[in-house]
């Protein structure tokens, strides 16, 4: 039995965990997560009951970390705080199974790196890397070291579209046709939370991604074509690289031969006083069937005089991440985003925990077919990304309307310009 440092129910088996960078993500996810799991290990008839100590945090300043040492006590196990430079060699140094990425998205690939070179398990925040050549890399790394390299896409736990996937799976909803998903985010992002990184970036990557998984795991198919435009002016230049607003369209086609075409529409600059505050809706039409889902009309609506819309939400997201009195009197912290990071520390504890150490590599082949959450199964989600990326690059530069074919006969990730005969290979092998 494992020594256990103040911990309530000793568990047989314990895992020691890695975080890079802690911001909002940190607070609504892995936080309670981490908080949740040190007074009750988890459980599973495999490998009896597992414990998660947190051994430490990388950021760049250290500052929100040693912020949340001053408040952790009681609730996780003590650990390091480890700033730049080499945050994550220290946090490495420290003793850790398993790393989880929250930095923003264009740092996500150096630390996972790092981490994985290392032969620890990893678990990135979306968007996972930037481009294809980052992602062969660290599936490789990953192969190599025998360790898991998966993604966070909490979105695919949401009850809602669990049962959009349980219907196409089963039959009930047959052949997407067409549909469009929007996120749009408030200005307090934008404008505060991430000014800091905003430079240069677009709200597509950063919110788009969970529709193109969503539709990429939902309903399969192999992507052919990606455009995209965009809006600017408001939290950058009119003629700069930073976009207000984003509008992404994906073509897929199935074995059938036939078609299907999605739009998803994104915004980091939505009034703060909006109602919805992250305003999700999405609708797919099927040759039987339209499937419509709206978070914030499924939900509670609720007005505090003095308090919504901004210090309480006026549509409050219960589902995704929040707290709770438990009708037991208990208070809990939970919701789909704190379930993903759960069910990630249960595949660690599979793979390490869950049988005879000769059989490990058949359980980590079975965790890695789990096309979810894994990296490898993330081809034509970071396709989409990095054609999106490519083009708004080239608006920014002024070529206007440029398109990206995916497996055409010039490579796997080819950008056309109008007007040109010369296309751009971005990515040369099959995606
Ligand atoms: N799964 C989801 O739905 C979801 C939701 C929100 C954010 N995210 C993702 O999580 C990531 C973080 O988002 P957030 O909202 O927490 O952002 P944030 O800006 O609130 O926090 C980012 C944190 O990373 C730290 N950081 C920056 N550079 C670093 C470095 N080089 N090394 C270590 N730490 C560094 C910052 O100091 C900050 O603490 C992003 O990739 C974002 O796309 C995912």
């Amino acid at each position: 039995m494992m020594e256990n440092s103040g911990v309530r129910f000793p568990a047989n088996h314990q895992l020691r965990a890695g975080m890079v960078g802690v911001g909002m993500i940190f607070d609504e996810t892995y936080r309670p997560f981490l908080e949740a799991v040190h007074r009750q290990p988890f459980f599973h008839s495999a490998y009896g009951s597992c414990q998660v100590a947190l051994a430490g945090i990388a950021s760049r300043t250290g500052k929100r970390a040693e912020a949340y040492q001053q408040v952790a006590r009681e609730k996780v196990t003590p650990f390091a705080v480890l700033k730049e430079p080499n945050a994550i060699d220290q946090l490495l140094d420290v003793g850790v199974d398993f790393v989880c990425i929250a930095t923003p998205d264009n740092r996500h690939f150096s630390a996972a790196r790092a981490a994985l070179a290392a032969g620890k398990h990893v678990l990135i925040e979306k968007p996972s890397v930037l481009s294809l050549q980052e992602l062969d890399q660290l599936v490789e790394l990953a192969q190599r070291e025998k360790v898991l390299a998966k993604i966070v896409y909490h979105k695919l736990l949401d009850p809602d579209h669990k049962k959009l996937q349980t219907f196409v799976a089963d039959g009930e909803l047959c052949h997407v046709n067409n549909g469009y998903c929007n996120l749009l985010e408030p200005k307090a992002i934008s404008g505060g939370q991430f000014s800091e990184w905003i430079e240069g970036r677009n709200p597509g990557t950063y919110v788009a991604v969970h529709y193109i998984k969503l539709i990429d795991f939902t309903f399969g198919g192999r992507l052919k074509t990606v455009s995209c435009t965009g809006q600017r002016g408001l939290v950058g230049a009119h003629d700069g690289p930073t976009w207000d607003s984003i509008q992404l369209r994906l073509i897929y086609e199935y074995e059938s031969g036939r078609e299907a075409a999605f739009d998803i529409h994104t915004s980091w600059v939505t009034p703060d006083n909006f109602p919805g505050w992250v305003e999700q809706e999405v609708q797919f039409r099927f040759d039987n069937g339209v499937w419509n889902g709206h978070s914030r009309r499924r939900g509670v609506e609720c007005t505090i005089e003095g308090k919504t819309p901004l210090d309480i939400k006026i549509t409050i997201n219960n589902h995704y991440s929040g707290s709770f009195l438990e009708p037991w009197g208990e208070r809990s912290h939970r919701g789909y985003g704190v379930e993903a990071i759960g069910r990630f520390a249960h595949e660690v504890a599979m793979v390490e925990y869950g049988g005879d150490e000769g059989e490990r590599e058949a359980r980590l082949d079975e965790i890695r077919q789990l096309d979810y959450n894994e990296l490898a199964a993330d081809r034509q989600v970071v396709a989409a990304i990095q054609a999106m990326e490519a083009i708004l690059a080239r608006r920014a530069e002024g070529l206007e309307d440029c398109i990206v074919r995916i497996n055409d006969e010039q490579g796997g990730l080819v950008l056309h310009t109008p007007g040109s005969a010369e296309a751009e290979v971005l990515y040369g092998p099959t995606v």
